[in-house]
C-alpha cells in the first residue's frame, strides 16, 4: 500500500493496562510528541480477548500466551497511532527491549518497569505488523488525515 512509507509511516502503540493504572499515559504521549511524531489516533479501549488473541496471534503457541491475554484484558489500554519518518523502528528504540532488565535507562521500559509480564507499553515490530495492528484496533474514520490540515501545521 503506497502512502505508508517515508514521512507517512505509521506505527501502533498501546499503553498496556499497568501503564494506564500507573498513570503513565501523559508521559508516554509527551515523549512521542516531543520526539516530533504526529498523533493520528488515540482511544481508551477495554480490549476483548478475541481482539487480543488476533493482536498476539503469532505468539499463540508460547507458554506465556494465556497469561499475556489475561494481563492485557485486565483493564483498559490506550491505543494510539503515531506517524513519521522511520516511526516503527524509532518507537521500538524509545520503548526499549521486551525484557525491562535488558532495556537501557532512558527508554520507557528501561525507566519505568522491571517485569517482562508488566512492561507498560506495546509497539509494532515492523511496518507490516503496524498495518495489521492499526486495522485491527482502529476504524479508518478514527484516524486523522494530516494531509487535510494544510501547511500551517508545524512539523
Ligand atoms: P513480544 O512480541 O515478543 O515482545 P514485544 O512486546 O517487545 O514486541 O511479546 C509480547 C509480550 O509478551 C511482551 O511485551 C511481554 C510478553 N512476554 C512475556 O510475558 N514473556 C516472554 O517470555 C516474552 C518473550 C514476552
Amino acid at each position: 500500500q503506497s502512502g505508508w512509507t517515508g514521512v507517512n509511516e505509521c506505527t501502533f502503540i498501546a499503553v498496556k493496562p499497568d501503564g494506564v493504572q500507573r498513570k503513565m499515559v501523559g508521559e508516554i504521549v509527551r515523549r512521542f510528541e516531543k520526539k516530533g511524531f504526529k498523533l493520528v489516533g488515540l482511544k481508551l479501549v477495554q480490549a476483548s480477548e478475541d481482539l487480543l488473541r488476533d493482536h498476539y496471534w503469532s505468539l499463540r503457541s508460547k507458554p506465556f500466551f494465556s497469561k499475556l491475554i489475561t494481563y492485557m484484558s485486565s483493564g483498559p489500554v490506550v491505543a494510539m497511532v503515531w506517524r513519521g519518518l522511520d516511526v516503527v523502528k524509532t518507537a521500538r528504540k524509545m520503548l526499549g527491549e521486551t525484557n525491562p532488565a535488558d532495556s537501557l535507562p532512558g527508554t520507557i521500559r528501561g525507566n519505568y518497569c522491571v517485569e517482562m509480564g508488566r512492561n507498560v507499553i506495546h509497539g509494532s515490530d515492523s511496518v507490516e505488523s503496524a498495518q495489521k495492528e492499526i486495522s485491527l484496533w482502529f476504524h479508518q474514520s478514527e484516524l486523522n488525515r494530516w494531509e487535510d490540515c494544510g501547511s500551517q501545521w508545524i512539523y
